[in-house]
């Protein structure tokens, strides 16, 4: 593979932390964390502005995927993962972040604000949290059978309760064969539509590709003829009924499937959801345990309500992740700290 400098965002040295220097130099030095969070089809949808020792978090809806995510709900929660990554790093470097959520009722793409606090040392179970930012990645691949680690389930549920969203284990297999059929009928309706088909497209790109953003076919597991063709196949063929089999046999057969919810649908609860499924993924990732997404469910709305009904919960479920031990795999690009800077 072509060399990317792209991918070089991903090898940050902590010892590297300009701490004698102004607070806007730290500020900027701690986003390279912020950067490195996962984002739908990799957009990667947020602009920052640093003044002093504040920052600004801003929604950048001109990466706004207009098919699968009309409302920005998904665009939001990105930003909330990218939040959390810079709230964990801040703590790391003994910062206190004070974090204002939508603080401008005039500016609903300020998502949030960020100061620097007082100095202190971070809580202890933030360094685990801290050590996965780098080493997180969406894992697609298949997982092995073991099952998760005892006790995450309980510790997962906690990480996400703390930033105020439910995380829901499906145990039956009644229940889970039933959110498997949800997910392949979801599958079927996104892949159905021309519009969905070229949007994907418009995010996959060959893995010869420089750019800073989107879903290398490496990172896509679509097997070898898409890694070759990948968006022109993508663009050209309704591939729904493959997907909806591997994707109901992946739900189906991962060692863990976990629905993330909230108990609103607004923006300020979006903005949760990402802190918390951000936190998770970091979490999961400090026991090894990898994840990926089936949220189809909850994209094509009609069916939303099914999944709240099956999982018993009157409301918003946001992301669904499977989650197991799976085969090593390399990270997507990300664009620089200085290009997302507003
Ligand atoms: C809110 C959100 C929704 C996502 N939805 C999907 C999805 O439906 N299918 C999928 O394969 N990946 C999904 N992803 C994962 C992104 O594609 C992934 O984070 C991005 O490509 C960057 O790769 P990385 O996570 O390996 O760093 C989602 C991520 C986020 C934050």
């Amino acid at each position: 593979m072509t060399h990317n400098p792209h991918l070089d965002v991903w090898d940050i040295e902590p010892k590297d932390f300009p701490a004698d220097e102004a607070p806007s130099v730290r500020l900027k030095f701690l986003l390279r964390y912020a950067i490195l969070a996962p984002s739908t089809h990799n957009t990667q949808p947020w602009l920052f502005s640093v003044n002093g020792n504040r920052v600004e978090l801003y929604a950048d809806r001109s990466r706004g995927l207009r098919i699968t995510d009309a409302n920005d709900r998904q665009l939001t929660i990105s930003c909330g993962c990218a939040l959390l990554n810079l709230q964990v790093a801040m703590l790391h470097f003994g910062c206190e972040p004070l974090v204002d959520i939508l603080p401008d009722p005039d500016d609903p793409d300020l998502l949030a604000t960020i100061h620097f606090g007082r100095k202190i040392f971070p809580p202890d179970d933030n360094e685990v949290l801290f050590d996965s930012i780098t080493k997180r990645r969406t894992n697609r691949q298949l997982f092995r059978d073991d099952p998760l680690p005892a006790g995450l389930d309980k510790e997962l549920q906690d990480a996400v309760k703390s930033e105020r969203a439910w995380l829901h284990f499906v145990q039956s297999h009644d229940e889970r064969n039933a959110i498997s059929d949800l997910i392949a009928k979801g599958d079927q309706a996104q892949w159905a539509s021309k519009r969905f088909r070229l949007e994907l497209a418009a995010w996959t790109h060959p893995n010869s590709s420089q750019s800073g953003d989107g879903i290398p076919n490496y990172a896509m597991n679509t097997g070898d003829l898409l890694s070759v063709a990948g968006p022109m196949v993508i663009r050209t063929f309704d591939l729904g009924d493959g997907q909806a089999a591997k994707d109901r046999d992946i739900a189906m057969y991962s060692p863990g499937l976990v629905v993330l919810g909230t108990e609103t649908d607004t923006p300020r609860a979006w903005m949760a959801a990402g802190q918390a499924l951000a936190r998770l993924l970091l979490r999961a990732r400090s026991q090894h345990v990898f994840a990926s997404y089936l949220n189809q469910p909850i994209e094509v709305e009609k069916f939303r309500n099914e999944l709240s009904d099956t999982i018993g919960r009157r409301d918003f479920p946001q992301i669904i992740l499977r989650l197991g031990f799976g085969p090593h795999v390399n990270p997507t690009p990300r664009r620089t700290v200085d290009e997302v800077m507003s």
